[in-house]
């Protein structure tokens, strides 16, 4: 076994032993496990001339993307898999990322060799799901395995176009004596499999799980290594699924692709929109149709506000689907500017579907969804809202109004309501004939 040795991640003071809290910066838990290679130790010296190339000279068509037939998942990958990447998927347990990766798997085999190790199932259990879900192919191979070591091996001799990880916490190298799933086993493992992908040429697809507040487990480091982190998002009350592209070298982040879970698997939906406001109770105080954007994509949700008396000494302010500090900025502002007596009054928001909105385009349609609820008067059904709003009040324009237009105009909205700065911009781009884009801003002109 590899000799090892122990350093403090923030003030890099090295060990002998591992201890919970560090004698030099007194930092707690921040040592991890590092192994000494003797060979490379003692090879430093001079290091040997970089071939350098102009940038203009460097042909881009060697990374050629592979697309994984899944239209929603090569949306969030830019266009399909690139040979050599590393890709990071993080999710919540149960969310359906082996599912994903499952059927994703079984249409890249189309066009070579994939490779499936999983650490948490048997190869019959993959198996079963993939009859279920008609996720089989000759070309898919699989393997239950845990130590890296076999897995580079096993990859030497398959020679698959890409390979699967499932997860990169049950993975563990025999030349670390951590557990796995620690920083360092997380860390070392993924490095090898990256630098592996890389010179062999694979697309690499790690699965990393989440720890209770949503982040991925692991080392932060791990991020930066890899191409691409994505997200799997959804809430296990609703069967819609968000696949969302929080880092891509190869692509925008930001992206997101809508999946719905069904018995037969993830089924990609197009038309998220539609979904998204299914349910919609048409003419009800307290709800407003937003226009957002995720990534490049537009997306009509219903915004729904709850105001009720408190019967609390302090009144309660909740949010779901939205952050929270914005519901306490626009209650405030509601508060001040408009002359709502909201301290008396206990506060809900609600995005409905599930759905998790985090732009400032959320502002409007919060502000008159609460401004709807609190006088009883529903906003019309035809009405679409977008726009931020600030401190004093004023609404200010957001990116890409002319695609919020559209999505609206598509959806049957004919009103749609904005701020002034992105009036002109929506109507130069011909949304719709008889669209109204209603730029005057009520919140003044509203009596309360
Ligand atoms: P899974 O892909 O195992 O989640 P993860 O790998 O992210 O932990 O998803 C498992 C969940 O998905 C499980 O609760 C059952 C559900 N599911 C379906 O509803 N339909 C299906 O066809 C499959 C395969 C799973
Ligand atoms: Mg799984």
């Amino acid at each position: 076994m590899a000799k090892s040795l122990f350093v403090c991640q923030s003030c890099g003071a090295e060990h002998r032993k591992w201890m919970g809290q560090c004698p030099d910066c007194n930092g707690w838990n921040s040592i991890t496990e590092q192994v000494i290679d003797g060979v490379a130790a003692k090879a430093a010296g001079k290091g040997r001339v970089l071939n350098t190339s102009s940038i203009t000279d460097i042909s881009s068509e060697h990374c050629p993307r592979r697309s994984t037939l899944i239209e929603e998942f090569d949306r969030v990958l830019g266009g399909g898999l690139v040979q050599g990447s590393a890709v990071l998927i993080g999710g919540d347990p149960g969310i359906g990322k082996s599912t994903l990766l499952l059927q994703a798997a079984s249409k890249l085999a189309g066009a070579g060799t994939v490779l499936y190790i999983t650490g948490e199932e048997s190869v019959q259990q993959v198996n079963l799901r993939g009859q279920r879900i008609g996720a089989m192919h000759q070309s898919l191979q699989l393997a239950s395995a845990c130590e890296l070591e076999s897995m580079l091996a096993t990859i030497d001799k398959v020679r698959p176009s890409a390979v699967i990880i499932d997860s990169i916490q049950t993975t563990v190298s025999n030349r670390l004596t951590s557990a796995p799933g620690t920083v360092s086993q997380v860390r070392d493992c993924s490095a090898a499999l990256i630098q592996h992908a890389k010179k062999c040429g694979h697309a690499l697809i790690l699965v990393g799980h989440v720890t209770k507040d949503g982040a991925l487990a692991g080392p932060r480091v791990l991020e930066h290594m890899v191409d691409a982190v994505i997200y799997f998002e959804g809430d296990r009350g609703h069967a819609h699924r968000i696949l969302r592209a929080v880092k891509n070298r190869f692509g925008p982040a930001g992206e997101i692709g809508v999946f719905e879970m069904t018995d037969a698997g993830l089924i990609g939906i197009r038309d998220a929109s539609r979904m998204f406001l299914a349910e919609r109770a048409r003419d009800v105080p307290g709800s407003v149709v937003l226009a957002c954007m995720e990534g490049t994509r537009p997306l009509l949700v219903e915004v729904q506000a709850l105001i009720a008396p408190t019967v609390y000494a302090t009144p309660k302010r909740s949010a779901v689907g939205v952050d929270g500090g914005r519901v306490a900025m626009l209650t405030a502002v509601l508060e001040r500017r408009v002359g709502l007596p909201l301290s008396q009054h206990d506060v809900y928001i609600n995005i409905a579907g599930g759905a998790r909105i985090a732009e400032p385009a959320v502002d409007l349609a919060v502000l008159l969804a609460m401004l709807s609820a609190f006088q009883e008067r529903p906003v019309p059904a035809e009405v679409a809202v977008f726009g931020e709003v600030g401190l004093t009040g004023e609404v200010r324009p957001v990116g890409q109004p002319e695609a919020r237009a559209r999505e609206a105009a598509n959806l049957g909205f004919s009103r749609i309501l904005l701020p002034k700065e992105n009036h002109e911009r929506v109507q130069k781009a011909d949304i719709i004939a008889n669209m109204r884009a209603d730029a005057q801003i009520p919140i003044a002109l509203i009596p309360v």
